[in-house]
């Protein structure tokens, strides 16, 4: 039965990972999974639903919750013998998650700003004049917004706002920037682990991803130059600051010999700094003097508001207007009140003092982490919201996170990150810990952690 998949509750299902185990559920009812088949690996299941490793952990869990499978250490999930008049009672076991902490989400503190910031924002708004909002607005921005949009930016690319375009966020600049400069069926390359965004990015403009070796600093140029030569890309991805999920940083050094191969085959660079406003010391971005072959990417999403769909692209002139063509044929134009406000904030300086609350919440946090997990990684930068953890053989990232999950913490395992499915990645996993509303529940999430890689190894197949 390892091909099993879900019938027809998952399609219903609201979330998820419940509507997979109701699906568990169902098909132990009706007889189409019997006592003693295996369920799919974690990973082909993943891939054949669509859905992150991690929801088919939580899926499987749910399950064993309900006493419909277990997990057995290297052996896989199997389902569990239950009398006819059981399988009911395994549907009706309510279907509310046990309570967790989730380190699994990439979020920037959403859940622990304080009054005073929250009230400069709404304040901010007050400021948003609607008489501005009644008309369309030009495709790459208006010039205020995009003006606004080069003071956010690190000092060596501040210059020119008709080198800026304004996007509804990071994802989209990724988009419309691939979508652009590359036709389908081209090689993009990125870091072996990535941001999964990029996977779907990848997909929806038809271009093949390839993923290149890192090492404890970043992607390796030596790599780049090789995967230039044999795969001829069309451009390079990459998260030289706070590369997620490893939070490397890139030296300069590094970032100037990445810049000289691209320029040297002709490959442009998407530079995602998503990141970069955690690391002001951080090495100035490494597509500053690449000229139209370099495309850098910021957003206002982690470093003041998720909900603010303002992303600034930033590349020569010509190439902007082409990318902003692009923007225009999937919104028209980045949301103009979220422009308006985005611009208020920074020019009230809110956005600065969200920011750098971010940045000092983010130390304290880091420091925490490290000093419950000594084995993490330690990031390229004082302040993260994400790290990572790599583990001791024989722990695999599947099972890690397996078992976390058992204690009520979420993670992402290394897997989740791979650009090519299949490829060999580091074991390890994601620890997002900016999520938790505050550092006792971090904390705790921490020791649980801990405690997990104390005990013996799971595994999990
Ligand atoms: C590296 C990276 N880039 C981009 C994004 C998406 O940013 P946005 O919300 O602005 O689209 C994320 C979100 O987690 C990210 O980790």
């Amino acid at each position: 039965m390892t091909d099993w998949l879900p019938g027809p509750e998952w399609e219903r299902g609201q979330t998820a990972y419940v509507a997979i185990a109701d699906a568990v559920a169902a098909d132990v009812a009706r007889g189409r999974l019997l006592p003693g088949d295996r369920l799919p690996t974690h990973r082909m299941l993943a891939r054949r639903l669509g859905v992150t490793i991690g929801t088919v952990t939580r899926a499987y869990a749910e399950a064993g919750r309900r006493g419909l499978v277990r997990g057995e250490v290297g052996r896989g999930t199997y389902v569990l013998g239950l009398r006819a008049d059981d399988s009911d009672i395994a549907l009706a076991v309510p279907a509310s998650p046990p309570a967790e902490v989730d380190l699994s989400r990439n979020l920037a503190l959403p859940a622990s700003t304080p009054p005073e910031l929250l009230r400069a924002i709404a304040e901010a708004w007050r400021g948003v004049e609607p008489s501005a909002l009644l008309d369309y607005q030009a495709k790459a921005g208006n010039r205020q917004d995009r003006e606004a949009g080069v003071h956010w930016l690190p000092p060596g690319l501040r210059g020119d706002p008709d080198r800026v375009v304004l996007t509804a966020g990071a994802q989209h600049a990724i988009v419309s920037a691939l979508a652009t400069v590359t036709t389908p069926g081209d090689v993009v390359v990125a870091e072996s682990m990535s941001y999964p965004g990029l996977r779907t990015a990848a997909d929806h403009v038809g271009v093949r991803l390839v993923g290149l070796p890192m090492d404890g600093e970043g992607l390796v140029p030596d790599a780049l130059a090789a995967a230039c030569g044999r795969l001829r890309p069309r451009a390079l991805y990459c998260t030289p600051t706070l590369q997620n999920p490893t939070g490397a940083v890139l030296s300069a050094p590094r970032r100037s010999e990445i810049a000289a191969v691209a320029a040297r085959h002709g490959v442009v660079v998407i530079e995602d700094d998503t990141y970069g406003f955690l690391a002001p010391d951080a090495p100035p971005p490494l597509t500053a003097d690449l000229g139209p072959l370099g495309v850098y990417v910021t957003t206002l999403s982690k470093s003041v508001l998720a909900g603010l769909r303002i992303g600034y692209l930033v590349t020569e002139p010509q190439l902007a207007t082409r990318i902003a063509s692009t923007v225009m044929s999937t919104v028209w134009m980045a949301p103009p009140a979220m422009a308006r406000l985005a611009t208020r904030l920074i020019e009230t300086g809110t956005a600065t003092a969200v920011a750098d609350w971010k940045r000092a919440e983010g130390r304290r946090r880091l420091a925490l982490a490290h000093a419950t997990l000594p084995t993490l990684a330690p990031p390229g930068a004082e302040s993260s919201l994400h790290c990572w953890l790599p583990l001791p053989p024989p722990w695999r990232g599947v099972a890690y996170t397996a078992a976390s999950l058992a204690r009520g913490v979420l993670v992402t395992s290394g897997e989740e990150f791979a650009v090519d499915w299949g490829q060999a990645v580091p074991q390890g996993v994601r620890l997002c810990i900016g999520t938790p509303a505050d550092t006792v529940g971090l904390r705790s999430a921490l020791q649980a952690l801990r405690s997990v890689l104390d005990g013996p190894p799971a595994a999990v197949h």
